[in-house]
């Protein structure tokens, strides 16, 4: 398993100009960037090859989210072939704002991660309960299982999977943050999902990260927890000099 931890920055739909991206993109690629921190930036789309243009090699490419259909008449819609095409490596899938906000369904988001291998693009696959108080056992065995539905041990090496509950997504107006403790109990759990479904091998190296409301002050203590892989940060992605620290944390867990 390699043992870089990952960064990922979810822009969502931020920012509102290319300006702004390219300043963000360029503000991260002027830090001496440590190779052993693998750094995606998930950009909206129409950003995505001005951000590849840009990014140099230091930094990866991931889409937000791709169509589950191949090609055709799917308006508004991009293909994981698209995505590939254009030099991305990662795609997120099933983000809660798209289960929640956009209505996809487990169903939509198993047919997404089949699109995704086909064109070997790697998914990172977002579960997490909604409310702090649901039966996180149930929720994240039903998301993970209904997400992995048909899909083989030969694809299981390529994904990565984050854990974000829906309740400390900095947006979700609870206020409520989760802590290092609970959120390494989740991603525990995940491992544990994924070794009944897959075998404990599999399950050891499958990288997953934590996502909620992680900021320069809180990103060291969820991302040193050894067995967290990294962080998918939303809101502060978008604050350059909030992010190159999240950045510098990672690189101090070396
Ligand atoms: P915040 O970091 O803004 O809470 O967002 C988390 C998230 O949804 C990342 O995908």
């Amino acid at each position: 398993m390699s043992m870089k931890k990952i960064i990922i920055a979810n822009w969502k739909m931020n920012p509102q100009t290319a300006e702004e991206a390219l300043r963000l993109v360029k503000g991260i690629l002027a830090q001496r960037l440590s190779k052993n921190i693998e750094l995606i930036i998930a950009p909206p789309f129409v950003y995505l090859d001005l951000v590849r243009k840009n990014c140099g090699r230091e930094i990866k490419l991931a889409a937000q989210n791709i169509s589950w259909a191949e090609r055709g008449a799917y308006t508004g819609e991009i293909s994981s072939l698209m995505i590939r095409n254009l030099g991305c490596d990662y795609v997120i899938i099933g983000h809660s704002e798209r289960r929640h906000k956009m209505g996809e369904t487990d169903e939509m988001i198993n047919l997404k991660l089949k699109a995704a291998f086909k064109v070997g693009l790697v998914p990172v696959l977002a579960v997490g309960e909604k409310e702090s108080n649901d039966d996180i056992i149930k929720v994240l065995t039903r998301q993970v299982k209904s997400a992995l539905e048909g899909i083989g041990v030969s694809e299981i090496g390529r994904l990565i999977i984050a854990y974000e509950p829906v309740w400390a997504i900095s947006t979700s107006g609870t206020g409520m943050i989760d802590t290092p403790d609970h959120a390494l109990s989740a991603v525990l759990l995940i491992k544990k999902i994924m070794s009944n479904l897959y075998g404990s091998e599999w399950a050891a190296d499958l990288p997953v990260l934590y996502g909620g409301s992680v900021t320069s002050e809180n990103a060291y203590d969820f991302i040193t927890q050894s067995g967290i892989s990294g962080a998918l940060v939303g809101d502060a992605s978008l604050k350059l000099q909030d992010f190159i620290k999240i950045i510098k944390e990672a690189e101090i867990n070396e």
